[in-house]
């Protein structure tokens, strides 16, 4: 008897992460020190209210049943809340907005909404991983388009052949941007807006690192542009805004009929998010917001440190205004791959290589700060004894 999985499923490369992280437990089973500044995982704890407002909610006999296929409605509510205050985005609290179990949930889903066996889905190259995973779990077909140093990592629309424009479906966008830290503006939103008006294409933005900004730049969402609601929904997080990543909190707003379809295919395979979860939810997005300011100031030292360790070593990194990402290119000699073993084996420090995040990325490392100052800090000093 010979069991398989599907050829779908086959057709999937491991989670890079998932691959890189075995590999790295494998190491500290072994006794080595590893320090992970591989991933965007917030180390930090959220705010003390926010905290509470879960304990509460767990504390009460009502709130351990199921948490609703949408969402209550004071969640609902907290997501509308947050979008006017934040972004000056005004959402149909009915139509317009969805509660996810984490972003990702919501990118990987949406595919199954949207894409048909054969339809195109355009994916960032470098871009994060589930754009270009997700449409393989929906038989679609991923056509990548470029991010490129010399044009701020922004794309060039005109660069997508129009037989291809014309088969495409879904376009994957994402400002600030993960892997490079490259910001999206007016202009590349209203570029994106067109093109995907002109081919009936559903513009995706996912906007998770849009509250992780530094030296006083505030991200905008895409809906902010008048008409976008027409053509886009946006993705935005928990995880990183809110130091919330483990509890997956995030949400879908923007189009009505793209929200539908995804609530559609979610009510068939989840059963909403626990109330207690929503509870802090709600309290992140309406609470004070004023210790998100001193968070950020936080990870901005912790950048510094890392550029300012990187360029002592002669690497060419810049100071990103948001993510928690410096992206840059590996030394002469290397490829991405065999300068993360070099450090790796040499020091026990991860840092991600940009090609997991395509063929554009290849050559170039993602650094996370997402991780204790004081191990930055040791893993910058453990870089300085490499020699390449
Ligand atoms: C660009 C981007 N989108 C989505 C996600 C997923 O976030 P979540 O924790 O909400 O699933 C991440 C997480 O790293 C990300 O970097």
């Amino acid at each position: 008897m010979t069991l398989s999985p599907s050829e779908r499923v086959s057709s999937i490369p491991p989670y890079a992460f998932a691959s890189l992280a075995t590999k790295l437990n494998a190491m500290v089973a072994a006794g080595t020190d590893v320090i992970r500044l591989d991933m965007g995982n917030p180390d930090l704890p959220p705010a003390p209210h926010i905290v509470d407002a879960l304990v509460a909610s767990c504390r009460r006999d009502d709130t351990h049943g199921y948490g609703g296929y949408f969402g209550i409605p004071a969640f609902r509510q907290a997501i509308a809340d947050y979008y006017e205050r934040r972004f000056g985005v005004v959402l149909d609290v009915k139509t317009e907005l969805s509660p996810l179990i984490g972003s990702k949930e919501g990118l990987a889903n949406l595919n199954l909404a949207w894409l048909d066996p054969g339809d195109i889905a355009l994916v960032p190259d470098p871009g994060y991983l589930t754009y270009g995973m997700g449409p393989l779990l929906a038989n679609a077909e991923v056509v990548r388009f470029d991010l490129k140093a010399e044009n701020n990592w922004q794309p060039d629309f005109d660069s997508i052949p129009v037989e291809v424009a014309r088969r495409a479906r879904l376009l994957w966008l994402n400002y600030p941007n993960n892997p490079t830290g490259a910001l999206g503006d007016e202009g590349l939103f209203r570029r994106a807006i067109d093109f995907c008006r002109r081919y009936d294409i559903l513009l995706c933005h996912d906007n998770p690192y849009s509250d992780i900004t530094f030296d006083g730049y505030r991200a905008p969402s895409i809906l902010a542009i008048p008409g976008a609601k027409e053509v886009a929904i946006e993705f935005n997080s928990l995880s990183k805004s809110h130091n919330l990543a483990g509890w997956r909190l995030g949400m879908a707003v923007g189009n009505a009929t793209a929200i539908k379809a995804l609530a559609t295919v979610k009510t068939q395979i989840d059963t909403g998010l626990a109330i207690p979860v929503q509870q802090m939810a709600i309290a992140a997005l309406t609470g004070d917001q004023s210790w998100v300011a001193e968070r950020n100031a936080e990870y901005q030292r912790r950048r510094d440190i890392a550029v300012a360790g990187l360029r002592a070593l002669g690497l060419d990194a810049a100071p990103p205004k948001a993510t928690l990402y410096i992206w840059f290119p590996v030394p002469h000699g290397f490829t991405d791959v065999t300068f993360h073993e070099k450090i790796l084996v040499d020091t026990g420090v991860s840092i991600a290589p940009g090609s997991i995040y395509g063929e554009n990325g290849r050559g170039w490392m993602r650094l996370s700060i997402s991780t204790p100052t004081a191990r930055l800090e040791e893993a910058m000093a453990r870089l300085k004894t490499v020699r390449w």
